[in-house]
């Protein structure tokens, strides 16, 4: 274990230059832990984030029947078979979103109770969103928190296929409704009403699940409760291109910067952050990856040459694409000559915290011009920054180093403080940064 770091000093960097290796995608650990969870079998997995969301995921594979251990930097998984013990305690998904969503469907298509819960911060996030397709399933589903959050409690059983047309564009409500019509009577049918991440479609697909898509509509066969034809498999997960995303701002944003991130995940809903920075003014070149190629996801290596960046539009179609990016794309903005426009991504205050109010506050540290909306913000750049002593990343860790990042660009150390939570996505960060600015 590192040792808790409570605060990161940042000094004003000369350039961004460098190669670098970020960790895992985070998305793609939480789902393999759970199908090789309940695969027949060993897995075995390179690059699994280790970060404490995707290790609270692991964990409570563990507490439902799988075992597993990390041998040098392959994890392996012996999944339950399909059998889920009973867990012993309410199962602790600490910070994240994803892994108490995703675990609230696939344990309802199980006959197993049990109960799940996380930080302050997941329980007081909206949870009706997964409740109410499970319940039309069949699912009891029981929100135990204040105002539709979690403690979860999930009595899980025999489940009715529903066709779900998503009221919010959420990959994982998506994937909620899919894991829970794995073992589901009938065709489980989910539309969405914009594009969003697909990787627990290419890993059911990967795997040999009967999963179609079809436009905007996913359809999956159920087992109707037959054990599922799945086994344990090799795995390597790409690169998460969100934690790659905060080198690509550094470096983008100055002439002179230039940032190699080797191996990154470039699933196309997830790349609009490409698209964006390109749009501002940034060079960015795709190279095929020296690392292992992979069907179920496409991964390259990233060169991003620094420019004079300027303001953008952000919103629409490409809102889900970069829902994560956007904190630190508004640091780009504030670096960017001219206005940005973030619109249409009300889910942002409804994130690990709330995104909008906190970058807008983070930024206006900094001397920025912010008007926040109630779904995204104006930000106007390009002016000289000041160098906050301290900034409060509100226990984020995508808030932290968006504010970590533009502190490289302030005319002063800072102090970004409240940063342990930068281990629930990145652990290295700190490393990276001090690597890539000296
Ligand atoms: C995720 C989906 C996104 C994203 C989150 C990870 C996933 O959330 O913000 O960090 O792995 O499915 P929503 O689908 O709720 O927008």
């Amino acid at each position: 274990m590192s040792p808790v770091v409570r605060s990161l000093e940042v000094r004003p960097a000369r350039r961004v230059r460098g190669e670098v290796r970020v960790p895992g995608d985070k998305s793609v650990s939480h789902r393999l832990a759970m199908l090789c969870g309940i695969a027949r079998g060993r897995s075995r997995i390179r690059k699994y984030l280790c970060s404490e969301d995707c290790l609270n995921t692991l964990r409570a594979m563990q507490a439902l029947g799988a075992s597993a251990e990390f041998v040098g930097d392959e994890l392996l998984i012996v999944g339950n078979g399909g059998r889920m013990l009973p867990p012993a305690n309410p199962l602790d998904l600490g910070n994240s979103g994803t892994g108490i969503r995703l675990l609230t469907g696939l344990v309802a298509g199980f006959p197993v109770e049990a109960t799940l819960t996380g930080d302050a911060s997941v329980r007081s996030r909206p949870m009706r969103r997964v409740q109410e397709p499970l319940a039309r399933m069949g699912a009891e589903v029981d929100l135990l928190g204040e105002g539709g959050c979690a403690p979860i409690r999930v009595r899980g059983r025999q489940l009715t296929a529903i066709s779900y047309d998503m009221p919010i564009a959420s990959a994982q409500v998506k994937s909620c409704v899919l894991l829970a019509g794995l073992r589901a009577a009938g065709v489980t049918s989910v539309r969405e009403p914009l594009p969003t991440r697909d990787h627990t479609e290419r890993l059911f697909r990967a795997v040999g699940l009967p999963l179609v898509v079809a436009g905007d509509t996913v359809e999956l066969t159920g087992s109707a409760g037959a054990p599922l034809p799945l086994s344990g498999g090799d795995w390597e997960v790409p690169g998460d291109i969100s934690s790659a995303a905060f080198w690509l701002v550094a470096a983008a944003a100055r002439p002179g910067h230039e940032v190699v991130v080797r191996d990154v995940g470039l699933n196309p809903r997830r790349t609009a952050v490409l698209d964006v920075l390109r749009r501002m003014g940034a060079t960015i070149e795709v190279a095929a990856s020296g690392g292992g190629a992979s069907e179920w996801e496409p991964r390259g290596d990233l060169v991003v040459r620094g420019a004079g960046l300027r303001g953008t539009t952000i919103g629409g179609a490409e809102i889900p694409n970069l829902i994560d990016e956007l904190p630190i794309l508004s640091v780009a903005a504030a670096l960017a000559d001219g206005e940005t426009v973030i619109r249409d991504a009300a889910e942002l205050r409804v994130k690990e915290s709330d995104r909008i109010a906190a970058m807008a506050a983070g930024l206006r540290e900094f001397g920025v011009d912010v008007e926040e909306a109630a779904d995204g913000m104006a930000i106007r750049g390009g002016r000289p920054l000041r160098a906050p002593s301290r900034l409060d990343s509100r226990g984020d860790h995508r808030v932290a180093m968006s504010l970590a990042v533009l502190s490289l660009f302030a005319p002063g150390p800072c102090r970004v403080e409240d940063v342990a939570c930068v281990d629930t996505s990145y652990p290295g960060f700190a490393e990276h940064l001090r690597a890539l600015t000296e």
